[in-house]
């Protein structure tokens, strides 16, 4: 088990309906020093890749990207979640619907902030169905801009998104991949990587 597959071992919580609580270290309390971690461990995997850019999503993307932006050198660029549909011309726009909360929201980023022919690498704390990096890479379509590649903390391989998001020629980097968990033993299974 790597140093996060532990960390979940230890403090994660399986919760009915396939969902895992990391929320005692990761995207509500966050164990610093396991950021500078994930921030390291990034930069090993993509540090061969052309990174000029960080980008993720509101909110629990943020703090782990920052870590990860701190490592390359580079910005941080985080894509708002937006209700309204008044959105000026000045804004990438991309809808991303979310089965875990059943709603939508627009997801924006400002045109100052992404540019044509810039590298960009892509990081979110979880991904289940895929529908945030579907967004994010749609608006980094939209920029111009060269996705380098996708690092995810937490993958639920059990849930389509890391499939889609391979098999539509991305370079997908999970730090965990878990392939079954049970709420009533609180077992967690993880795929060899
Ligand atoms: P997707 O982006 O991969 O399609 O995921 P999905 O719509 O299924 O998930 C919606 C939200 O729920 C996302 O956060 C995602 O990170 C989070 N999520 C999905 N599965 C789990 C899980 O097992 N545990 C936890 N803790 N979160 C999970 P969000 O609400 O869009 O973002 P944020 O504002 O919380 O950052």
């Amino acid at each position: 088990m790597n140093f996060l597959e532990e960390r979940i071992v230890k403090d994660g919580v399986v919760k009915s309906g396939n969902v895992l609580k990391v929320d005692s270290f990761l995207n509500h309390q966050m164990d610093i020093s396991l950021m500078e971690e994930i921030g390291r461990e990034f930069k090993r995997r993509f540090g061969h890749k052309q990174v000029d850019k960080v980008v993720t999503i509101e909110a629990s993307g943020i703090g782990i990207a920052a870590f990860v932006a701190k490592e390359f050198g580079v910005p941080l660029v985080f894509a708002k979640k937006s209700k309204s549909i008044n959105i000026d011309g000045d804004m990438f726009v991309a809808e991303v619907e979310s089965f875990t909360h059943k709603n939508k929201n627009q997801v924006i980023v400002s045109r100052k902030f992404l540019h044509e022919g810039e590298h960009i690498l892509i990081i979110d704390d979880f991904l289940a169905n895929g529908c945030a990096l579907q967004g994010l890479i749609s608006i980094a379509d939209s920029a111009g801009a060269i996705v380098e590649g996708c690092g995810i903390v937490i993958e639920k391989g059990f849930q389509i998104g890391g499939r889609v998001i391979r098999n539509m020629g991305y370079h997908v980097e999970s730090l965990a991949i878990i392939d079954a968990m049970d709420a009533e033993t609180g077992n967690i299974t993880f795929r060899e990587q």
